[in-house]
């Protein structure tokens, strides 16, 4: 999604805004833009493409000046060009917005009867042309802002400068990511954290419904009607470091290596070793909540989804509960069938994904409670759920979810035990061994993480097919689909999840020598089951690359390839199997050349519908 920076202090604002945006180009665009006010006027600048092509138009003007906004567009109303990128002007008025105006056409209409012209497709250049509108009508720069917001419908995170106000930036925030940095006599504002942190770890996130009128030494916050609100900045205890690659060729890469560190930070201070127990108090999940409960309905989006669908086998097990798994696209559109003995689970690494967060307003408004397991403090989702289980996973900065996905099935894990233990469904021993099972996974990793040698010959091999069917049963199942996301999304490669078991119903149709099929069989339940698939596979030329805990000679002779996982309880495979399907994901986007940390269309934070 777009990425906002703006900037107001003492120094060059220029470098520090390309800065931020280059920090924010995991979010995903396609064009980006600066304006900056300078002793000459203003200066706006944009360019289709990379944010290096940006730098290469401007690379021999000079464009001085300590206030400024900066912009990375991606694509929503008008194709990616010159022309839609942002920032976009009106007058002496200049915006950069992430989100979408619902209302435009009509607020379009509008002001083009009272004789204003538009020279982009976007619909936020209306919002440029509004406040200008204000200000004609002598309304000062925060009342002309304020009086715009309150006519626009839909989300919008926004950051605006006018000419004749140089001392001040506007931030407005209603239901689209905003921080603000706190540094010394300068402030800078950006859709997420990375932009901030080389400057100043003191920051607020903003409030859906607050303007920020922002000087260099001070920020003023109020809500839609003006009202005053107070200002508490936090200390956050992130580095930029951990937003950097760190001697990895891609963040994908270093974020896939990071997973032991991320489990290990997520299990921290959860696990009472004296008793091999678990503990959930930082997410106020007791005794009374518990047992309350009649089912468990989880909402996500992507691999946060996939991360839901794993849940279902392990909470369903652990504790008895039903679950209910559901893309949060779908459910905020149905009639759901949620109460009050209903805990919904929402699953989100950003915390501002818009299906989410809406899927859990709908849970709420029928009387659920909402429990998140997220990776950002103080995300919209967070803030806006009863309960929170963080995960401690660091900034996830690649598009492609990885260490987030681990750390989510950690938390799993955690809340599965902790329920089944509260309702005597797992004994005393079940609960401590699953618990030494949780405080293995970090070294198991390790060991299964110093194998991308193997995971690298693999990819040679099979990196030029353009169609792969990945196939699980049981709880191996999601993690097929998870696999397969992942190489679709980073090679553009066609890759098909499927449970094993209905491969029989249609999809064996396409197998043959060119169709790579992986299988992902662990030792359990549906072992012998997955065995039989995979003849059903190779009695039609398919080839086999099995991922695999059991070892033996008749599941090598079914594999072409075959990499052995570490042997762990049926349960908990999920968190093993995956990471070489990011690795053989990862490896085969490499060897395709493709841009494996901002693929073609995605963002990393989808904070529109
Ligand atoms: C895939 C991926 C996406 C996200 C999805 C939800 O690798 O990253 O499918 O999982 O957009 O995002 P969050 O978890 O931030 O809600």
């Amino acid at each position: 999604m777009c990425g906002i920076v703006g900037y107001i202090g003492r120094r060059h604002a220029l470098p520090i805004i390309l800065d931020g945006l280059k920090r924010l180009e995991y979010r995903g665009y396609d064009s980006s833009g600066v304006a900056i006010i300078t002793d000459k006027g203003l200066s706006i600048k944009r360019k289709k493409g990379k944010i290096n092509d940006l730098i290469h138009h401007i690379e021999h003007e000079s464009i001085n000046g300590t206030t400024g906004l900066g912009h990375t567009r991606w694509a929503t109303h008008g194709k990616p060009s010159d022309e839609n990128a942002h920032p976009h002007r009106a007058g002496d008025v200049v915006v950069v917005h992430n989100g979408i105006i619902e209302n435009y056409t009509e607020l379009r209409a509008l002001l083009q009867e009272k004789g204003h012209h538009f020279k982009s497709e976007t619909d936020t250049e209306i919002i440029a042309h509004l406040v200008e509108d204000h200000l004609k009508s002598g309304a000062s720069f925060e009342d002309a802002v304020l009086a715009s917001v309150r006519q626009l419908r839909g989300s919008f995170a926004l950051g605006v400068l006018s000419v004749r106000n140089p001392d001040r930036l506007i931030a407005v925030r209603e239901a689209s990511p905003l921080v603000i940095g706190f540094g010394n006599n300068e402030t800078i504002f950006a859709s997420d954290m990375p932009a901030i942190l080389p400057y100043t770890n003191r920051m607020l996130f903003m409030l859906d419904g607050t303007i920020a009128v922002i000087t260099a030494d001070e920020v003023r916050l109020m809500d839609f009607n003006g009202a005053a609100l107070p200002v508490h900045p936090k200390q956050f205890d992130i580095s930029p470091a951990m937003a950097e690659k760190g001697g990895y060729k891609h963040f994908m890469q270093k974020e896939i290596f990071e997973q032991p560190q991320a489990i290990t930070d997520t299990l921290r201070d959860r696990l009472l070793f004296d008793t091999r127990d678990i503990d959930l108090k930082d997410a106020g999940i007791d005794h009374k909540l518990v047992h309350a409960l009649k089912r468990i309905n989880f909402v996500a989006c992507g691999t946060s989804y996939h991360a839901g669908l794993t849940g279902k086998y392990i909470i369903e097990e652990m504790t008895g509960i039903p679950v209910d798994v559901e893309v949060a696209s779908e459910f905020r559109y149905r009639t759901p069938l949620v109460s009050t003995d209903t805990l919904t689970v929402a699953i989100s690494q950003s915390g501002e994904t818009a299906d989410t967060l809406a899927a859990i307003r709908l849970a709420k408004k029928n009387g659920s409670r909402v429990l998140s397991i997220c990776n950002v403090i103080d995300s919209t989702l967070a803030r806006e759920s009863d309960h929170v289980l963080y995960t401690h996973a660091g900034p996830e900065i690649s598009v492609a979810s990885t260490k987030a996905f681990t750390s989510q099935l950690v938390s799993i894990y955690l809340l599965a035990i902790h329920i089944g233990r509260s309702l005597g469904r797992l004994s005393k021993q079940q609960a401590a061994s699953f618990f030494d099972t949780l405080v293995a996974i970090p070294a198991l990793l390790d060991t299964l993480l110093k194998q991308e040698d193997r995971i690298i010959a693999i990819a040679k091999q099979y990196a030029k097919h353009r169609d792969f069917l990945y196939l699980g049963r049981g709880i191996s199942y999601p993690v097929a689909l998870e696999g397969a996301l992942k190489l679709k999304e980073i090679s553009y490669i066609h890759a098909e999840g499927y449970p094993a078991g209905e491969i029989k119903h249609g999809p064996i149709a396409l197998v043959n020598e060119d169709m790579p099929v992986v299988f992902v069989a662990v030792q359990g339940r549906v072992y012998e089951k997955i065995k039989n698939n995979m003849e059903e596979v190779k009695a039609r030329d398919g080839r086999i690359i099995s991922f695999t805990n059991a070892d033996n000679a008749g599941i090598r002779d079914l594999s072409d390839e075959l990499f052995v996982l570490p042997a762990i309880d049926e349960l908990f495979t999920p968190i093993l199997s995956i990471v070489p399907l990011q690795l053989l994901a990862y490896h085969i986007a490499v060897m395709n050349g493709t841009d494996v940390d901002q693929p073609k269309n995605l963002a990393k934070s989808v904070t529109v519908e």
